[in-house]
């Protein structure tokens, strides 16, 4: 996301759901919630996975698995016996390197050891016969070159000959999200030449240009005496645009909800847009989340009226579109082409379905989106029985045969929910090399139970079942549900419903490979307060336990600093137990109240969002995208093994409200992390964020995007490059032109071994 514009912290769930105010005079028992986690026990079990010696301070060693083979997944089985010099899954005990120091500078910084390489920047070429990119704001053809703001990205190996190989570690595929531009006003300034225009209406070619910037690509990379360098004139290289036709799939296909001018029968739509998280799945596809896509679209300011406020008013409210919206670059007035007239969702024309107008178009957005990446000859799909939110990743819990398979899923917006879906088709080992990867998503994805999360006060939680099946989201007065494909559209209201946890803005999340628990990144949450008034602010709770100011720099409030929830699936269907594996925190700051984790100097951080495991190391990845520690050091991505749920204890933080009276708040901390199971291991340039990881499966490469550096240029200083606050990666030798570019880097150990050993 970019900490430009405010199109990226909607906060529009005022729903009455309850918080813990009732319940947080209630103490923990300790030994209960122990109870609990060592029941899980039969729960690893059941996911395929034992622990041997789980305590703080021991390495983890996973014991033989029954789970699928050949799996090209992020699941991928641990060996029986993991040695440091083993070829498959090794799960480090503890990590090699030195950690790095907070960093202000204008580069990328990373552990002695390590060197890195720019691959792949804005607007590289995806063709032998694309033109290489100028950088100074005249280029144009990005349906033919890489896009803006890399986020999310997975690998997928490629033999010798060019076929889908899981091993493949010196040719491969990325696939990625790019997510939205660098802008000022409307414009996405550092792609125009002068800057652009920020007013309305804004000129076609720069609306072509914006639009062509979102979206995924794929590029093929290879390794050439270990050096990595994309193959811009490879056949299997891909751009997917907002304009690209897709298949709608799941519930909400050829509902009424669904249609529109372009697709009457509500079977199919254009594009995707705002790619935040990404996933792998077990079959060897993409996921894409599609995040803040609300922003995109404009409403007339009579929209309420001329729709007769029914109960599509209510739901376009939930989701941040109130009338009279703008839109945050404007598309909307491109001109008369369809493809500009898209981006206004007012009820314009007369029929009664909205086949003559664009009034549901963004029903078409807001999904997890399937890509096929080795096979470009396949439409996309939006899996729309995960339902609909401001969606990041999406993290497969371990694969059992026989058993369902578990997507877990967060809604990325102040005080929005946790999810997870579980599929009714049981896995198979032979979908793990299926002959048609896209049918095998149907499968999967397009039918089973979307359950959202609910916290209480003694470490548990509950699943709750979000179907037409569930008493309390049919008899929903708000919002009345006509059927599954409502609740897929609409799914923050069935979450209102029933009463889930408002958290501190879910990002990523990751299954861990040993444990097969779920971590779970809240990046910040500025409506935490002791003293909560107005319908979005919310006390501290036990899942949510945070609220201060910044102490020295003055740099944000509530919940400033964000925190790292994790969750162990129950014993019985629909439970959960959980605590807070990590709290961001300055290392100074006070331990009491602020950093419950202890953190040191090498180890602190703030506003967690990227959380991805490593297959092959099992290393869980910490990336930031903060705004509340900038003024010590740019955002950066660390490194743990972190244990399991349990393995810390109770803590109750005492806040006292300005009447003086206590407001009590029982969390769970997590074991605190030693100095050799947390370090920083990169820091990034200016302004920037640190998003999207994947690795060779040997794990000797690792992918990473710098997304907006620079972000903080002010689009009249555009056409003086000595007033970018970053030129990166032109400083580190990449590319013409001064102008900052969102890029991926691989980063590889000069000793050839596997990253962070
Ligand atoms: Fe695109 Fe929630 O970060
Ligand atoms: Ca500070
Ligand atoms: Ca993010
Ligand atoms: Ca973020």
């Amino acid at each position: 996301m970019s900490k430009s514009n405010n199109f990226n912290d909607e906060n529009s769930n005022n729903s009455s759901n309850p918080t813990f105010d009732a319940i947080l005079e209630q103490r923990l028992n300790r030994r209960g919630f122990l109870g609990m986690s060592l029941s899980g026990a039969a729960v690893l079990g059941g996911m395929g996975m034992g622990l041997v010696g789980c305590s703080s301070g021991e390495s983890l060693a996973p014991i033989a698995t029954p789970s699928p083979s050949g799996t090209p997944s992020p699941t991928a089985k641990p060996s029986a016996s993991p040695t440091p010099t083993a070829t498959v899954n090794p799960i480090m005990a503890s990590l090699g390197f030195t950690a790095v120091a907070k960093s202000l500078l204008d580069k990328v910084v990373i552990p002695a050891g390590y060197s890195y390489q720019v691959i792949y920047a804005l607007g590289d070429p995806l063709t032998a016969t694309t033109a290489a990119y100028k950088n100074d704001g005249t280029d144009s053809d990005f349906e033919n070159r890489a896009g803006d703001h890399h986020d999310g990205m997975e690998y997928f190996g490629l033999d010798a000959a060019g076929k889908p190989s899981a091993s493949g570690a010196e040719r491969g595929l990325l696939a990625m999200n790019h997510e939205a531009t660098t802008d000022e006003v409307k414009s996405s300034f550092f792609l125009h030449a002068s800057g652009g225009t920020s007013t309305l209406p804004r000129p076609a070619a720069e609306v072509d240009k914006e639009v062509a910037v979102h979206g995924l690509s794929v590029i093929e990379i290879k390794a050439t005496n270990k050096k990595w360098a994309t193959v811009a004139s490879s056949a299997l290289n891909r751009r997917v645009t907002p304009l690209t036709e897709v298949e709608i799939a799941g519930p909400a296909r050829g509902n009424a909800l669904m249609k529109t001018k372009y697709s009457a029968t509500g079977v199919k739509t254009r594009g995707t847009i705002n790619n935040c998280g990404t996933g792998k799945t077990p079959w060897g596809t993409f996921l894409s989340g599609e995040e803040n896509w609300a922003g995109y679209f404009y409403r007339v300011a009579a929209d309420d009226t001329n729709r007769n406020n029914d109960k599509s008013v209510v739901a376009l409210k939930r989701y941040g579109r109130n009338a009279g919206s703008s839109s945050r670059h404007g598309w909307e007035t491109g001109g008369p082409d369809d493809k500009y007239v898209r981006w206004n969702i007012s009820k314009l024309g007369a029929s009664v379905d909205g086949s003559d107008d664009y009034r549901n178009e963004m029903n078409g957005q807001g999904y997890i989106i399937e890509m096929d990446a080795y096979d470009k000859s396949k439409a996309l799909k939006k899996r729309t029985a995960l339902g609909r939110f401001a969606h990041e990743s999406a993290a497969f819990g371990l694969p059992v045969v026989g058993k369902p398979l578990t997507v877990y899923l967060g809604d990325d917006s102040r005080n929005e929910y946790m999810y997870k879906f579980v599929s009714k088709a049981l896995w198979s080992a032979a979908d793990a090399n299926p002959a048609d990867r896209m049918a095998t998503g149907d499968k999967y994805l397009d039918e089973g139970t979307l359950y959202v999360a609910k916290f209480s006060a003694d470490g548990s939680g509950q699943w709750i079942e979000l179907s037409m099946a569930n008493a309390t989201v049919k008899a929903y007065t708000t919002y009345v549900f006509a059927d599954l494909a409502d609740i897929c559209v609409n799914t923050r209201l069935a979450g209102d419903a029933v009463g889930a946890t408002k958290m501190d803005r879910p990002e990523w999340g990751g299954v861990n490979p040993v444990t097969g628990e779920y971590y779970q990144t809240l990046t910040n949450n500025s409506n935490r307060n002791v003293d909560a008034t107005g319908s979005s602010q919310l006390v501290p709770d036990n899942a949510n336990p945070r609220a201060y100011a910044d102490v020295d720099g003055n740099k944000g409030k509530g919940n400033p600093n964000g925190h790292i929830l994790r969750m162990k699936e129950g014993a019985t269907v629909g439970t959960f137990v959980w605590d807070v594996y990590l709290f961001g925190a300055e290392a100074d700051a006070d331990k009491a109240m602020i950093n419950l984790s202890n953190l040191t100097d090498d180890q602190d951080m703030s506003s967690p969002d990227g959380l991805v495991f490593s297959p092959s190391t099992g290393i869980c990845w910490i990336q930031t995208d903060d705004g509340a520690y900038t003024d010590v050091t740019n955002c950066m991505m660390l490194a743990a093994i972190p244990g399991k749920v349990g393995d810390g204890a109770a803590q109750t933080l005492s806040y006292t409200k300005a009447d003086t009276t206590k407001l009590n708040v029982v969390t769970q901390v997590g074991a605190k992390p030693a100095a050799d199971k947390l370090k920083r291991f990169l820091v990034g340039p200016k302004d920037c964020e640190i998003t999207g990881f994947c690795e060779t499966p040997d794990g000797k490469a690792i992918f990473i995007n710098i997304q907006h550096p620079g972000e903080g240029t002010k689009m009249t200083d555009v056409a003086d490059p000595t007033k970018y606050t970053s030129q990166w990666p032109s400083n580190a030798g990449y590319g013409v032109g001064k102008r900052p570019r969102s890029a991926t880097i691989v980063i590889t150990k000069d000793d050839g071994g596997r990253i962070g050993s």
